[in-house]
């Protein structure tokens, strides 16, 4: 069927064309209309923030963004502005793959010392996932500590679980109320491809991504201000919730929501699927032991190397398809070493299993130190994050 054969992205689903070795971002630039981040953009970074952009703006791991420019005018002007970003609790472990967004979102904290808002949406695993509520709601609370050990300022940092916040805030339950009665039935089957079968629950969600791009949902932290801008970086499967949120948010008198996209954290088995915690063999996770790290990048890692040890001398591997390679974009930070193992494995002279090796030391390194990080986070560290009154920057 021809139409299986296409590119598919949503919130839900991520896979290349077939046959294709990856998905294909610029098509989705196209199909979003959103904007390439270009040098332009990142040497204004530079400039405003006194810093080289953060290597996954470098190395174009986010590549894609709108309105961004806006958001930087008013950094410029000293107007306020916020973060926000968030994750769907489906399951206890983590995975690599959901490091990328809060590590590039502390990056942003860091810089532009501005508040974060992290919305954790158990309420939306609920609804699609075979998940108890109480279930979900202790998911919330279990990913929540895997953030904060990205290493968050608690005093700039308010993370809510939507089964508890809904109930709690006036203000957040009646934007989400706006935000539905400017989305009709056939518009959100037009973004989101629901179908009639889908239980009128999943139909209402949106509203509640987007409530939280509009600074009054928040009245502890921003009071009744409804002009703060905010930045939401995000995987860019999450655009269409806030292609909607730009649409209604003029009608409600609130600004855009600018947005920074990255692409997606690959499968072990290749960039055709991103990592999901529903395939085991497809993930490392944040608590996988020093071991099975080693195992799983031996065993599954989709390798751009040639038959024979032979043939990979005299011809080089493939960094390009190559999933050791691509995971050390991300997690590798020193420039010079990344260049340096590019064209040795593009040469012949590094081969997969010396990728390999190179790759299981950072990563076991970098989910060590999570692992101690997350230790460190009680649940009265985890109740400070999660109180919302904490936070009184423009009263
Ligand atoms: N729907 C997202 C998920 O399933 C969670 C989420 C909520 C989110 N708000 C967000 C992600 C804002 C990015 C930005 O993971």
């Amino acid at each position: 069927m021809a139409g299986d054969r296409e590119q598919k992205v949503t919130p839900w689903e991520a896979r290349a064309a077939e046959g294709a070795a990856k998905i294909d971002f610029d098509k989705l630039i196209r199909q979003f209309g959103s904007l390439r981040i270009d040098q332009q953009l990142l040497s204004r970074i530079e400039t405003l923030t006194g810093k080289p952009p953060h290597h996954f703006l470098r190395r174009g791991i986010f590549f894609s963004h709108r309105d961004v420019h806006t958001i930087l005018d008013s950094y410029e002007k000293k107007k306020p502005f916020f973060l926000y970003t968030g994750r769907g609790p489906s399951s206890e472990a983590m995975h690599l793959g959901h490091l990328v967004p809060f590590l590039f979102t502390k990056y942003l904290q860091d810089v532009f010392d501005v508040p974060l808002v992290i919305q954790m949406t158990d309420d939306e695993k609920f609804l699609w996932k075979d998940l108890q509520l109480e279930e979900a709601h202790r998911l919330a609370h279990e990913n929540a500590k895997d953030i904060i050990a990205c290493g968050f300022d608690p005093k700039k940092t308010f993370i809510f679980s939507d089964l508890d916040y809904m109930s709690s805030c006036p203000n957040f339950y009646r934007n989400v109320l706006r935000i539905q009665k400017c989305v009709t039935v056939n518009q959100a089957k037009g973004i989101f491809g629901f179908v009639d079968t889908d239980c009128i629950g999943k139909i209402g969600f949106p509203a509640v991504q987007a409530a939280p791009a509009f600074s009054t949902s928040f009245p502890s932290i921003f009071a009744e201000s409804k002009e703060i801008g905010c930045l939401i970086p995000c995987a860019i499967d999450q655009d269409p919730y806030f292609r909607m949120t730009r649409d209604v948010a003029p009608r409600l008198g609130f600004p855009k929501p600018a947005l920074l996209h990255s692409v997606f954290f690959p499968a072990l088995q290749g960039s055709q699927s991103k990592m999901s915690s529903s395939d085991p063999s497809s993930s490392i996770f944040l608590t996988d032991t020093p071991k099975q790290i080693k195992q799983k990048v031996l065993k599954y890692a989709f390798s751009g190397g040639r038959d024979t040890m032979e043939e990979h001398r005299r011809y080089g591997g493939n960094p390009d398809v190559d999933v050791s390679y691509q995971y050390l974009t991300f997690f590798l930070e020193d420039d010079n070493r990344l260049a340096q193992i590019e064209q040795d494995y593009r040469s012949g002279k590094m081969l997969t299993g010396e990728l390999k090796k190179e790759l299981v030391s950072v990563l076991q390194d970098l989910i060590g130190q999570h692992r101690e990080r997350r230790k460190a986070i009680t649940d009265d560290i985890l109740r400070e994050f999660m109180t919302p009154y904490h936070h009184d920057f423009y009263h």
